[in-house]
This record gives structure tokens, C-alpha cells and sequence, in this order.
């Protein structure tokens, strides 16, 4: 049946994950089911579970590939590594900072939240105030979200990881860079952070289903003697089966596994930082257009500007809603909705993963039109113009290509 939903062209897919599937990525998917426990599976298992790490700037730490996504990601982190009535301190600042948050309390830890602005990042004077009465060492770990999707705002890892590390104190440091890791500079190995983890269809830009977890040693350690209870996500249950060299406590879908192959074969053909600064060129120039709208972006200040999304604010008269329906119902582009708190209030556009300079200019021109549509007073061109000022400076040379 042909889908009733279907458009000529290309889909602008500008939400911030599920983000494009580049072709060869898909092409490497496109095979039959195989036997993962045939002599020849392992040799991928491998290289999929060694070369994952050099995306979260690691050596030291394991990975771990489950068949879930982020939220299942979130669990794993939390399970392995802390027992129920551990006390954590967490920031409230968005929504997936709410809903890990809320896993964590019905995993029965004992939270201290942090409530912030929406559009606020990760006080490190707050955190400091808060670890340094911990005299007894009570609190076992800081849970940060890195990039919060919901409002563009970037947390400093590096910061938190000072903090801890000025008052020596030795809580674990677990951080979601679901939308962050591999795009945005994460560092697992420098900012010694204990457990970092990801999901597939954000940076790595593969269908979701894939929760991906990097557990350093003190992480490691913690988990000999965690509490929680868990199955699924048992940590030790993968070690086992990586020291026999089998690698799969259960089935692993065969298409993501050479899926991720290609996609990790991607990333470091156009070199993680190149990918990096492309996230940081598309994010300023994205910038640079709100600014030549008049608008302002929900992220409230410069040092927690997001390279994957911007969440910019509608005047008052308009609903956000209705720019993220327009779009998709009149230009075939999709925007994020503006979620819980802030719904209503802001749309973000996605630049995360397999983008390139081209299909952000298509994307912002069409947020031009559909903003003078709902009657909000832009001038249609003035965003493009300043997103190509920026990209026309800022935009090398494909490597390949040179
Ligand atoms: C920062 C962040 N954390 C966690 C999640 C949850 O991931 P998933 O929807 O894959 O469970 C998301 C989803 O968008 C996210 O953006």
C-alpha cells in the first residue's frame, strides 16, 4: 500500500534524532539475517564493541551495545553501578533531564534534584555548594544529561569533573551524551567520567535500537558490588561473554551491528573532530539566522550553546505547535515540537548527524517561510543570508575531495 503520508522529494528531517541514514550505512544494512554465533560473527562483534569507544574519546572504559534505546541506556548506567537509597544529585533543566530523573526514583535512588530554568545549564558553584557539605561522602553519584534536547543547552563536563576532583570527592560521575556524543567534544577518558552512554539514532545516525554504554574502571569496580536489581542490562553478563570471546549474552540485530561498522567507518573517514567542528559550523550558522530573525534561542547563555539543536522562541502571539505542523504539512520539513515546559513556547531545529551545509540552508529558508506564514514579522532571506555569511567563511573543503 503506498504510504498516504508521502511527499515528492526528500523529507527535510531537521528534528534532533531520529536524524538522516547516510546511504552507505543503509546499504550496509540491507542483507539477510546471519547465524551470530557462526565463526565468522565475532570478528565484527569486536571491532563494533572496540572502535564504539573512540567515539566517546575512550580507552580505558568498556562498552557495552544493548538492544534498547537511550532510556534503556540510562538503566543500564544506573543499575550496574549504584544500589536502591543511593543518594545522586541530578539538574532538572529539560525533559530528558525530568524523565532520567524519574527512572531514577522509581529505581528507588535517593535523589537530590536540582531544579533549574528550562534553558539553564549545570550551576557548578550550586554543585560545589552541595558536594562540599557532603563531608561523610553520602552523595555516590552526579547524573548530568550533557546536551539537553529539549532546550539546546550543553552542560560543562569537564567543569563538574573539576569540581569533584578539587573537593576529592569520590562520587561517580554518569553522564548522558545521547545527543551530544559524537558531535559534540566528549572527552570519557579526560574528564574521567565513570559511565557515558549514547544512542543510535542520534550522532551515529543509524535506525534506533541500539543503547550504547561506556563504563570506565572505577565504574567497573562499582558494579562488583551494586545492589539494583537487573537482568537485561546485567553488565556482568556481557563480560562473560566478551572473556569467552562470543560477545552476545542474547541475539544482537545483525543489520545494526554492520550497520554501526559503517557508520563508525564514516565518522573516522571524515576524522571525529572534523565531525565535531561541522556540528559547531552548522550550530553557528543556525544561530546566526535566529539572530537575523529578531528571535532568541531558549538557551540562556553562551557557554551552554548546543551544536545539535537550537530551541528558538516564538513571540508570545504565536504557538510553537503550529510552526512544527505548517512545516511538515506545507514544506515536507520536519521540526522538533516544543516539549512539556516549554511546549508552545519554542521549535527546535535538529542539526545532529549525517547533515551538511546544503540541507541546513533548505531547512532554515523553509523555517522562513513558514514564521512569516503564522505571522511572525521576519524578513523572508535574512536568516539564510546570515547562515551563508557564516558557511561561506566557515566551511572547508570536503577531505575527500581536496
Ligand atoms: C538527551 C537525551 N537523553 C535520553 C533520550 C532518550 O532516548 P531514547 O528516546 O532513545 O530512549 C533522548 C531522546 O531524545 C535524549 O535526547
Amino acid at each position: 500500500m503506498a504510504d498516504s503520508f508521502y511527499a515528492p522529494g526528500r523529507n527535510h528531517l531537521f528534528v534532533p534524532g531520529p536524524v538522516n541514514i547516510p546511504e552507505p550505512v543503509m546499504r550496509a544494512m540491507n542483507r539477510n539475517n546471519e547465524d551470530h554465533r557462526s565463526p565468522a560473527f565475532p570478528k565484527l562483534s569486536k571491532s563494533v564493541i572496540d572502535d564504539v569507544k573512540r567515539i566517546f574519546k575512550s580507552s580505558k572504559g568498556t562498552s557495552f551495545i544493548f538492544p534498547t534505546t537511550g532510556t534503556g541506556a540510562w538503566e543500564s548506567a544506573l543499575t550496574n553501578t549504584l544500589s536502591p537509597g543511593d543518594k545522586i544529585i541530578s539538574f532538572r533543566l529539560g525533559q530528558f533531564s525530568l524523565l532520567w530523573i524519574d527512572q531514577m526514583q522509581r529505581l528507588k535512588f535517593d535523589v537530590d534534584v536540582v531544579d533549574c530554568d528550562w534553558g539553564a545549564g549545570v550551576d557548578l558553584d550550586v554543585l560545589k555548594g552541595k558536594l562540599a557539605s557532603d563531608r561523610s561522602h553520602n552523595v555516590k553519584a552526579i547524573c548530568v544529561v550533557h546536551n539537553e534536547t529539549s532546550t539546546g543547552v550543553t552542560n560543562d563536563i569537564g567543569g563538574i569533573r573539576r569540581v569533584l576532583d578539587d573537593l576529592k570527592h569520590p562520587a561517580l560521575l554518569l553522564v548522558d551524551g545521547v545527543s551530544s556524543i559524537g558531535a559534540i567534544d566528549f572527552r570519557m577518558d579526560d574528564w574521567k567520567v565513570d559511565v557515558a552512554l549514547t544512542g543510535s539514532q542520534k550522532a551515529l545516525s543509524l535506525p534506533t535500537g541500539l543503547g550504547i554504554v561506556c563504563a570506565g574502571p572505577k565504574a567497573l569496580e562499582a558494579a562488583k558490588t551494586s545492589r539494583s536489581l537487573k537482568v537485561f542490562f546485567d553488565w556482568a553478563d556481557y563480560l562473560k561473554f566478551y572473556a569467552a570471546g562470543t560477545f552476545w549474552p542474547y541475539t544482537p540485530s545483525i543489520q545494526l551491528m554492520y550497520g554501526l561498522r559503517a557508520a563508525l567507518d564514516l565518522i573516522f573517514e571524515e576524522g571525529l573532530d572534523n565531525v565535531i567542528a561541522r556540528h559547531h559550523r552548522l550550530g553557528s550558522a543556525t544561530r546566526a539566522a535566529v539572530q537575523a530573525w529578531g528571535l532568541k534561542i531558549a538557551t540562556q547563555r553562551e557557554e551552554w550553546i548546543s551544536d545539535t539543536v537550537t530551541a528558538v522562541l516564538v513571540p508570545p502571539h504565536v504557538d510553537s505547535a503550529n510552526v512544527v505542523k505548517l512545516a511538515w504539512k506545507k514544506y515536507n520539513l520536519s521540526l522538533g515540537v516544543g516539549l512539556n515546559k516549554v511546549a508552545g513556547k519554542v521549535f527546535r531545529i535538529g542539526h545532529l548527524g549525517s547533515m551538511n551545509e546544503l540541507q541546513l540552508l533548505g531547512a532554515l529558508a523553509g523555517v522562513e517561510l513558514v514564521l512569516q506564514e503564522v505571522g511572525v514579522n521576519i524578513k523572508l532571506g535574512s536568516g539564510v543570508a546570515a547562515a551563508q555569511a557564516h558557511l561561506s567563511k566557515a566551511t572547508p573543503l570536503i577531505a575527500s575531495r581536496i
